[in-house]
């Protein structure tokens, strides 16, 4: 079901490379919803991703672009703008890589140059992206800026690694450059902490069979899907949600305030 929620707004969703990704679930809501946009990722991610298929369902153009890279994104914003024939209000930070994960590096034996790329990617580049625009005055008064988050950061999972900081990175990032793009331009910005999702970065976690069966059960509501993500992604876009910012926002069926639920009890009970 659509509500029109995005009509006339303009943005960039980063990280869509295949149908299970969350920000492909997102901007074909977006779309949906009304909103045109610029799909973006990594160069070398397009030539293994189906993103073509998606730029053609949706009527949107493809700009590459390493998050890393300052001139990619000034270059990225910069096109953005012109292509979509004015300022943006909304852009979706849907990117992770942890080369410690990767190669299978365990958090007791990273390897740092590995450490440092990753954070570098999941991490720095949120602020990298929101520096780019901010520069610019890319975003139109009462715009929405939104990255993706992991529990990790609050709690430990051991196999999430060196991505749990990285995430606890990206939070602060999001309240820190909150602050600066609500004062002078009305902005907000905010995290989205998701549950476990069957991606290709999800994926890669060791154990992630387990790790989202157990969140699953540990959920009142059940984990949250690619699908409600890009739902709850949405509401925060719209005009619905204009006075929240700087909030890191639990997405994950309750699982965050949930001690132990009957099916994990009834698991470890002995008859
Ligand atoms: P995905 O693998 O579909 O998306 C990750 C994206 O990051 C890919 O499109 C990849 O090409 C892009 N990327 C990697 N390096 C890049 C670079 N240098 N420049 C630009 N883009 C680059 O996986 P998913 O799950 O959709 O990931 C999206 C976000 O959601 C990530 O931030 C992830 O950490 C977060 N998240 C995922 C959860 C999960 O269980 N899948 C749970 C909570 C958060």
């Amino acid at each position: 079901m659509a509500y029109n929620l995005l009509k006339g707004k303009r943005g960039i969703i980063f990280g869509a490379l295949d149908e299970n990704s969350i920000a492909w679930k997102t901007a074909e809501r977006v779309h949906a919803e009304g909103g045109t946009f610029v799909l973006t990722n990594a160069p070398i991610a397009m030539r293994m991703g189906q993103i073509n298929q998606l730029a053609e369902k949706t009527g949107s153009e493809i700009i590459p672009a390493d998050a890393t890279s300052e001139e990619d994104l000034n270059n990225l914003v910069a096109k953005a703008t012109e292509i979509l024939g004015g300022k943006l209000d909304f852009v979706l930070h849907s990117i992770g890589m942890s080369v410690n994960v990767r190669k299978g590096r365990a958090y007791t034996d990273e390897k740092y140059d590995f450490t440092a790329k990753g954070w570098d990617v999941s991490a720095l580049s949120f602020h990298k992206v929101m520096q780019s625009l901010y520069k610019a005055d890319a975003m139109n008064q009462w715009g929405s800026i939104v990255a993706l988050t992991y529990m990790a950061a609050q709690r430990t999972f051991p196999d999430y690694n060196d991505m749990a900081d990285n995430k606890a990175y990206l939070e602060s990032v999001a309240r820190s450059f909150g602050y600066f793009f609500g004062k002078e331009k009305q902005v907000r910005v905010n995290t989205i902490s998701q549950s476990p999702t069957p991606t290709t970065a999800g994926q890669g976690v060791k154990g992630f069979g387990g790790f989202i069966a157990y969140a699953d059960k540990m959920s009142p509501l059940g984990n949250a899907t690619a699908q409600d993500c890009a739902d709850y992604t949405v509401s925060l876009f719209s005009d619905l949600t204009k006075k929240v910012t700087m909030q890191n926002l639990f997405h994950d069926g309750g699982f965050s305030n949930t001690g132990v639920s009957q099916e994990v009890i009834e698991r470890f009970t002995e008859e």
